[in-house]
């Protein structure tokens, strides 16, 4: 089932000319329904000139700050993120589905971590939210941030991260790094390339210390810097990641024509919501098991349709299931059977999927 929530924004503010922070009023009797950790997102809906629009948001607050707030940066022709920033205001209500994702590590006061961040523009909202709580919940634990923008005007957050590091002296570094400006420090100038990343390593990361490792930003900055660390001997499971757009790459144009190719025509589906079956047999014209129920006329969760944001994930009970595209789901997830609906192509004459999970 689908459980979006009419939620009033109780505030609109601008971080920076492109980026506007949206606060929202959870009363008290859903705030229950709304908990989050650290690093989750929100699913928005919004009817945008007659078009219903799904979106998801990282929230930036933390848990802690008993706070609902997402950061959303403005993308040239972009639906969502031109109203947030141009037409949004206080007292209007959009619809919210509960918080989700898995981009965080549970925290825990007994222990030390030395937590290695890379966050590129908006990229920084789930990255706030897991230093705020992290430096709030684990006394001794520290941070090192590397946040990469154009400006020093764009930073988003900027006042807000270096009072953290003035609230955890010693436990909160920052190094910021500019596209479009020069400083001083050359290793600071540019975007995080293959050979920056070597760098960083040989001169400020020292990667037998690191305890875990979250990257958010464009996909190719998050390969680079996950496959450098892991080249220098961090192991893989350490490197958390969270995409928030994909550009499909033609390998993966390929993958998922791959797996239409392998469709079994007429599917018998079977999914479980909320408790309860719904059934209905794959159309031809639909290749992944979320379109064809919906077609069908199941309500079920989705945002992206694009295989980023995993708002439409479900766990495979019974036959089999071909991903197109999968940037969402870890491999241990996936080794448990869980699948993005919105990607999965049926291979057996009957599949079951649970989306209770
Ligand atoms: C888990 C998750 C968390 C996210 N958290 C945040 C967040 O905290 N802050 C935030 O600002 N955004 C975040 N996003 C991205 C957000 O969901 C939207 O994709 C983004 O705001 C663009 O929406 P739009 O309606 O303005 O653009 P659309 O109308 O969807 O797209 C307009 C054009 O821009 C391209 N495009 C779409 N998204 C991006 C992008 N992110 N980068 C580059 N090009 C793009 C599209 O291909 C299209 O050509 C997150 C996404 C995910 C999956
Ligand atoms: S709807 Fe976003 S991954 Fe399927």
């Amino acid at each position: 089932m689908t459980d979006f929530y009419p939620i009033r924004v109780s505030e609109v503010h601008k971080e920076t000319k492109d980026c506007t922070s949206i606060t929202f009023d959870i009363p008290k009797e859903l705030q229950e329904t709304f908990l989050y950790k650290q690093g989750q997102h929100l699913t928005i809906k919004a009817s945008i000139n007659g078009e219903d629009i799904r979106r998801s948001y990282s929230l930036c607050s933390s848990p802690l700050e008993n706070k609902w707030q997402v950061a959303v940066k403005r993308i040239n022709g972009g639906v969502f993120s031109n109203y947030a920033n141009n037409v949004l205001k206080a007292g209007d209500v959009l619809e919210l589905m509960p918080p989700l994702g898995s981009f965080f590590v549970e925290t825990n006061p007994s222990v030390t971590k030395n937590y290695v961040v890379f966050a590129a523009g908006s990229g920084i909202t789930p990255i706030l939210s897991i230093i705020k709580t992290h430096l709030a919940s684990e006394p001794n634990s520290t941070f090192k941030l590397f946040y990469l923008n154009r400006n020093v005007k764009s930073i988003i957050f900027k006042e807000e991260i270096e009072a953290l590091r003035n609230m955890y002296f010693g436990r909160l570094e920052i190094f910021y790094f500019l596209t479009k400006e020069q400083r001083d420090i050359p290793l600071l100038n540019g975007r995080f390339t293959s050979e920056k990343i070597q760098e960083l390593i040989a001169k400020i990361l020292n990667v037998s210390t690191i305890d875990e490792c979250f990257v958010c930003g464009p996909e190719e900055m998050i390969f680079i810097i996950r496959d450098e660390l892991v080249n220098a001997g961090l192991s893989k499971e350490k490197v958390h990641y969270e995409l928030f757009f994909s550009g499909v790459t033609e390998e993966d144009k390929k993958k998922a024509a791959q797996a239409v190719e392998h469709k079994f025509e007429g599917t018998e589906v079977t999914i479980i919501d909320g408790g309860k079956e719904f059934h209905f047999a794959m159309d031809d014209d639909y290749d992944n098991i979320l379109d064809g129920a919906l077609a069908a006329g199941a309500d079920l969760p989705f945002a992206c349709k694009g295989g980023v944001c995993s708002t439409c994930k479900c766990k495979v009970i019974e036959g089999t299931v071909e991903m197109k595209i999968n940037y969402a789901l870890e491999e241990d997830e996936v080794a448990k059977g869980l699948v993005l609906s919105c990607q999965a192509v049926p291979t057996t004459e009957k599949v079951v999927v649970d989306f209770d999970v």
